[in-house]
């Protein structure tokens, strides 16, 4: 997707199809064109009367500023948020030129007050540009290669302009990127290949990169990783990407993210129906991985330790069975009564180290648990953690960038349906209720002590089954906007 910026007047700008978008309380575009804003108007009335719903369109005579025009509303509604309509009304336009093959789209954003929203603009262009379709014989890349965008600014706002194209286009195309790794299968994407991608994009951006091998794992005693990743010819991995700050950083904060390549359950085996999709059970180390791209380039002031915990879990001669016994890098023991409750297995060697990098923040995030998705569905991410301001800088982020996060709580009282007679822990909680807290609660036991934590169970956000927003089906490659944002204002006094 080529995108410009144009700081010209209207009545200057000449493309195939005109975008306007209509916010029931601002004013976002300043159109000196009179035909144009005849049109608009007549779009603004149809949609206070409510002749008209959410759309206008007109094709417009030979001559004219562009061949045909769209008006979006965007109502003043509490669940309408502006900055994601935005966003989505720019991939529905880009769909839109694509069906119609017009090649350049001019978005008018050009108001004095609209500056923030050239980002989301071009957020919602790249994202809304995406398509997994390397597998298909039939390939419409019209997007990609023939369109062109021009977003009309007003011409005050031109250095920020620039900065804000930078970094929404940059932070998007990480997104995508995570989205293409999440949508590849499992027979692609294993723990060897998320590793040797991860030491291309360190050595691309910048970052100190380690990765450990089954070998490297066993020395250091990451249990969890070889106990998972045993039954699979695909050997786990642990990798640890770093961005060091040019200054001394007080705080160091660890994003952990649950790389399992592809989750069959183990001898604890997942019924058939849906379970190609759990080839999306790395998409928290996705997140991790591309977050770690994107600060890599934006290098903000604060230590950002980067792990992703790989493994495959498959069922064979040498997997795990249930009832077999482990004992974490923290020395805590853990029965494994059900090997489909391997994420939490992973993610002890990631916390572990999370610790040993010194880390004062630790941020996981992973596909844990069926129950958040029963829970809050497709659209929200389940939060948990031990420390509030931690807890709600991750929700502010979600917040400013449409990806939504809600807490649950770790109900210690809880804990008690994690124990055995037979280990420190059971890896599956009796009774089978709050799965997403108990999971919670389990993984709390091997938080590095004095560490602040947090939890993002990103399960039920990992895919869409259709197209939502301006996200096409399949991978979102949720998480990555969220973390950056974190990572970038971490330092930032409220
Ligand atoms: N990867 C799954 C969780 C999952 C389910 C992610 C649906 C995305 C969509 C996880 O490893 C798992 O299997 N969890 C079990 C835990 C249970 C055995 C305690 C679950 O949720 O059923
Ligand atoms: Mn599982
Ligand atoms: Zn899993």
């Amino acid at each position: 997707m080529n995108i410009k910026l144009s700081f010209s007047p209207v009545s200057q700008v000449q493309a195939d199809l005109m975008v306007v978008v209509l916010d029931e309380a601002r004013v976002l575009h300043v159109v000196d064109d009179p035909a144009i804003a005849a049109h608009v108007e007549r779009a603004a009335s149809g949609f206070r009367e409510k002749t008209l719903k959410r759309e206008y369109f007109a094709t417009l005579p030979d001559g004219a500023r562009a061949r045909a025009l769209v008006v979006y509303w965007s109502p003043s509604l509490k669940s309408w948020n502006l900055w994601e309509n935005v966003k989505t009304f720019t991939a529905r336009a880009l769909r839109l030129a694509r069906d119609y093959r017009y090649a350049s789209v001019a978005l008018l954003v050009n108001a004095a007050d609209a500056a923030p929203l050239l980002g989301k603009v071009v957020e919602g262009a790249v994202l809304g540009a995406y398509t997994f379709d390397r597998y298909k014989q039939e390939k419409d890349e019209f997007l990609q290669k023939e369109a062109q965008l021009t977003i009309v600014c007003h011409p005050d706002h031109q250095a920020d302009a620039e900065a804000r194209r930078g970094r929404y286009a940059w932070v998007s195309e990480n997104v995508n990127q995570a989205r293409d790794l999440i949508n590849e299968p499992g027979a692609v994407v294993t723990p060897a290949f998320l590793a040797e991608r991860a030491g291309e994009i360190a050595k691309e951006v910048g970052l100190e990169v380690e990765i450990l091998d089954p070998a490297g794992l066993k020395a250091r005693g990451y249990a969890g990783l070889l106990r998972v990743g045993q039954g699979s010819p695909n050997a786990p991995r642990m990798v640890i990407l770093r961005h060091v700050p040019r200054q001394e950083s007080a705080e160091t904060i660890a994003l952990v993210g649950k790389g399992i390549t592809f989750d069959s359950g183990g001898i604890s085996l997942k019924p058939g129906d849906h379970m190609w999709e759990m080839k999306g059970d790395m998409a928290g180390a996705a997140a991790v991985l591309f977050t770690m791209r994107t600060i890599g380039r934006m290098a903000p002031d604060v230590k950002v330790i980067g792990i992703l915990c790989c493994a495959e879990n498959l069922p064979d001669a040498n997997a795990q069975r249930p009832g077999d016994i482990f004992t974490a890098k923290n020395g805590k023991s853990i029965m494994v009564d059900n090997t489909d409750a391997e994420g939490r297995l992973v993610l002890t060697d990631g916390l572990a180290r999370a610790g040993e990098e010194g880390a004062t923040h630790i941020v996981d995030i992973a596909t844990l648990t069926g129950a958040v998705v029963r829970a809050l569905g497709p659209s929200v991410a389940g939060i948990l953690g031990t420390d509030r301001g931690l807890i709600e800088r991750v929700i502010r982020s979600g917040e400013n960038h449409g990806e939504a996060f809600w807490e649950l709580p770790l109900v210690d009282e809880y804990c008690e349906a994690l124990k055995t007679p037979y280990a420190d822990l059971n890896n599956i909680a009796a009774g089978g209720l709050a799965g997403a807290i108990t999971a919670g609660l389990f993984l709390r036991e091997f938080v590095p002590e004095k560490a602040a934590w947090a939890h993002l169970d990103i399960a039920g956000p990992m895919f869409r089954d259709k197209d939502w927003k301006y996200y096409e089906a399949g991978a979102l490659g949720f998480g990555v906007k969220t973390l950056v944002d974190l990572c970038e204002r971490f330092h930032e006094k409220e």
